[in-house]
């Protein structure tokens, strides 16, 4: 990434999209706390993060927490899909950044608990993950470790991830 900031404009963009996921009754468990670039939360969303994605992150535009409600608004009781849901609406931030030409990484390599505490999430919300927003930058002036890694993932065989039947992975 460049370390060029996003606008008002695209973060409406990437957050509107995320918003329109679907949900087990609807209920919307995602909440997304964030901090761009240059403002005051900014060193407390960095801080939380693995120093391996420190060393990338320091470029990003957008650092994001995504909480995730746990039980349901209408009678309190465990939600079984909270962070499956909250999933789904990072998936369409995601693919909304991509059609922007913006690079939106999700991340687990992070402080959870420090992230529950510093951010004051309260226990019925259950923290999920992180992800970084910002403009792609040019692989070339990467440090080689990370260059090296800027190539398509491959992913599993169909038939590696489907099964008729009974379970037999
Ligand atoms: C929930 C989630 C957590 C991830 N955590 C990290 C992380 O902490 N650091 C990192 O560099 N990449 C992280 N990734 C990126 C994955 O490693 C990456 O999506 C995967 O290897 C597939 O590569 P692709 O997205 O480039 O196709 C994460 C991705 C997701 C969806």
């Amino acid at each position: 990434m460049t370390g060029e900031p996003i606008s008002d404009e695209e973060m409406h963009r990437l957050f509107e999209a995320a918003r329109w996921a679907p949900s087990t009754y609807n209920e919307q468990e995602w909440r997304f706390l964030y901090a761009r670039r240059d403002t005051a939360p900014w060193p407390v969303f960095f801080e939380l993060l693995a120093e391996g994605n420190r060393a990338w992150c320091k470029q990003a535009a957008l650092l994001c927490v995504i909480v995730a409600h746990r039980v349901f608004e209408m009678n309190g009781k465990p939600n079984p899909v909270h962070v499956f849901d909250s999933g789904l609406a990072f998936e369409n931030l995601a693919l909304q950044g991509t059609a922007m030409d913006l690079v939106v990484h999700g991340m687990q390599g992070f402080d959870f608990d420090k992230a529950r505490s510093s951010l004051g999430v309260p226990d019925d919300y259950a923290v999920s993950a992180m992800f970084a927003v910002g403009r792609p930058g040019d692989p070339d002036k990467l440090p080689p470790e990370l260059r090296e890694r800027e190539f398509p993932s491959p992913r599993k065989p169909i038939e590696g991830i489907i099964g008729e039947g009974r379970f037999s992975f």
